[in-house]
Formats: C-alpha cells, structure tokens, sequence
C-alpha cells in the first residue's frame, strides 16, 4: 500500500521498547477503563466503529504490516479515537513481552492469514502456546473471538480450542451488532470485500473460565 506523505502517527501509534516489559493500561491510557485487542487490525476499519461506539472502552490493534499500521493510527486519530492505540509488531512476540496477565476483556482476530499450504501450516497464529497466552491475558469472563472465510483454518481453529482446556468454546456474539452499517458480523475490510465475493465466514469464541 502507498502511504501517503503526511501521515500524523501521535498519539495513536504506541512505540514500546523491546526491554520495556510488562506495560500498565493506565499508563498507556490515562484511565483505568477495560482494554480489548485485536490482532493484525489492518487499515483499523473495525477499531474505528467500536472504539466510537464503546467510548468508555480502550482498543489496542496489532498489525505486522508498518504501512497499514501507520495508516490506522493517522486514520483513528483523524477520527479522535483517543481510546485507541496501534502497535505496528508481530503480535505473539508483543504480547508475551509487553501484556500483563489477566488484563484484557477480549481479544479479536479476524481474518487471520489462513496459510493454506500444509508446510505453512505452522505459521498460523491460532496454535496451542498461542492459546495458551491468550488466556495468560485475559481477564476470568474475557472472550476470544475469530473468524475466517478458510474452511479449513477454522477446522484447525476449533481443533486446536479444543485440543486444551483452558478456554471454554462459546456462542460467537457479533461485537458490532447494531453499529455502523447493518448485517455485518465483524466489520473489517476483509468481511466487506469476500461478501462481495459471496465468500461464506465461519466464527468461534472461547470465553476464560
Ligand atoms: C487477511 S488480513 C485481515 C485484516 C483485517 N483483520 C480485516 O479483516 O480486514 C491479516 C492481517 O493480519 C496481519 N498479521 C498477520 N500476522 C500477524 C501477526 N503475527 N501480528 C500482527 N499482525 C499480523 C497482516 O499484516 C494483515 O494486515
């Protein structure tokens, strides 16, 4: 993607040295409001519709890709999304270094990179020590959601749930449901390109017990 020149990354971009370590919430936000996370959060489209509708709520997007991180960040403060912050990292490595245990209401990841190369496989973000973080970081009660359009992914992903017993499969609720445009499951780039593909989602969530 292009980026354009005149890109204004404060205060939404959040730069944290690697020898940082475990960050506090209130510090990053000023307020000790409940914090929520999504993975690989792209041009930030979903951040923007729920940190609008949840004021009172703060988002972290991860995104591995810097143009896109950059982009998000300019576009969510153009918006004053001052409840938002992007990390432009790779999400399992920042989590692990930067998150504090038992700290996040929920995690989103949508439209993860599907891998569909069996030799790829591995690189899929959704693997057990993966899981295993994910609930270090949640708070009891906090939630998991994904989707994916990849019918095998989402095999793996439900395998994979299954395969440890710490997060509990769960009923997947729509975290944008009576926001923004109507009919949408999750409202990211993503979802509104593949239903113009006529493309079919598959959605799971796993709550911590
Ligand atoms: C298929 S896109 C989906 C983007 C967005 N969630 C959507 O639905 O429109 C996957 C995104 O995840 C990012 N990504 C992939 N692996 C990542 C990782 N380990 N950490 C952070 N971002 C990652 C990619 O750069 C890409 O922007």
């Amino acid at each position: 993607m292009a980026l354009r020149g005149d890109l204004i990354l404060e205060p939404i971009l959040l730069s944290v040295a690697d020898e940082a370590g475990v960050l506090n919430w209130g510090e990053v936000f000023g307020n000790d409001h409940p914090v929520e996370l999504e993975i690989g959060s792209g041009k930030g489209t979903f951040l923007l519709a729920v940190s609008e509708a949840k004021a009172g709520v703060n988002f972290v997007g991860i995104e591995w890709a810097k143009a896109y991180a950059e982009f998000a960040a300019d576009r969510l403060r153009r918006h004053g999304r001052m409840n938002c912050r992007i990390v432009h990292g790779e999400a399992g490595w920042w989590i692990r270094a930067h998150v504090p245990a038992g700290s996040l209401e929920a995690m989103h990841i949508y439209f993860p990179d599907p891998w569909p190369k069996t030799r790829h496989h591995k690189r899929r973000i959704i693997q057990l020590p993966f899981l295993k973080e994910v609930h270090r970081v949640l708070k009891p009660g906090g939630k998991l959601r994904l989707v994916t359009d990849h019918a095998d992914y989402f095999a793996h992903m439900k395998e994979t749930l299954g395969g440890q017993s710490d997060l509990k499969v769960t009923e997947f609720d729509s975290p944008v449901a009576g926001m923004g445009e109507k009919g949408l499951m999750v409202g990211t780039n993503f979802e509104k390109k593949y239903i113009a593909e006529g493309r079919a989602f598959y959605a799971v969530a796993a709550v911590k017990g």
